[in-house]
């Protein structure tokens, strides 16, 4: 009943010309049953989506403010997310979280923001590698989803995304075992039941962290992994095609 998203985290790479290659590379023979989402810088979130325009690939966005408009240098306000007519975000990003020092309340009060807008948040979790070796995972985890679902109240969880990416696996080659990402998953879904049933068997959770042409289709195949959060591989179109393929 879950459609599998792939979303290409493009981070902060490309230019002008290398997205058009790939994006051209990327559309051309590609079929999937899955939902499929590219995520530029936001500056070129409008060559991209132009790109796009009449191809099952849409543009979403890797981080925006909470804030409408106003004196707020460098930021991107979700009504300009809407105008361009992009429907998702990625909020919460492990390097958002550590890099630029965001905490749950910040990444709580975007949610609010983009839902109020109409459009789809992709919030990111994840426990460090101390965390997963002190046995913390969970709490880690659930405390960071806790915090969004409380700001929120039941209204706005009507369509979310959750991308659980254990931060030892982002960029770094090693990737969750089914066991490990499985395990998460399915304690991220009973998190969710507990405050609406039907909520949780709706919401996708994307694994991300290391994930490729080669592990994608072991990793979306387990029950509760919805589809995929792709850094490093959404950068060569063969790679991020074939996991779009294996959805
Ligand atoms: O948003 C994507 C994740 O940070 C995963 O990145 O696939 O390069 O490990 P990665």
């Amino acid at each position: 009943m879950r459609q599998p998203l792939v979303a290409g985290n493009w981070k902060m790479n490309g230019s002008s010309e290398s997205n058009r290659k790939l994006l051209e590379e990327l559309v051309s023979g590609l079929e999937t049953k899955a939902e499929v989402l590219v995520c530029p810088p936001a500056v070129y979130a409008q060559q991209v989506r132009d790109q796009l325009a009449g191809s099952v690939v849409k543009t979403g966005l890797q981080n925006v403010s909470d804030k409408s408009s106003g004196a707020f240098t460098g930021e991107t306000s979700p009504l300009m997310v809407k105008d361009l007519g992009i429907e998702y975000v990625i909020i919460g990003h492990s390097e958002r979280r550590t890099l630029f020092g965001e905490t749950d309340e910040d990444v709580a009060a975007k949610f609010n923001a983009l839902v109020d807008q109409g459009i789809v948040p992709i919030l990111c979790v994840g426990e460090t590698l101390e965390e997963r070796e002190a046995g913390d995972t969970m709490s880690v985890v659930a405390s960071q989803i806790e915090v969004v679902l409380r700001a929120a109240g039941p209204e706005r969880l009507a369509n979310f995304v959750i991308a659980y990416e254990p931060v030892w696996a982002i960029g770094t080659g090693l990737t969750a075992t089914p066991e490990q990402a499985q395990e998460v998953h399915a304690e991220i879904r009973k998190l969710l039941a507990k405050d609406n049933a039907d909520m949780a068997a709706k919401t996708r959770i994307l694994y991300g962290g290391s994930m490729k042409a080669a592990n994608a289709a072991e990793l979306i195949a387990l029950p509760d992994v919805d589809g995929g959060l792709v850094g490093g591989a959404s950068l060569v179109a063969e790679e991020f095609k074939a996991i779009c393929h294996a959805a």
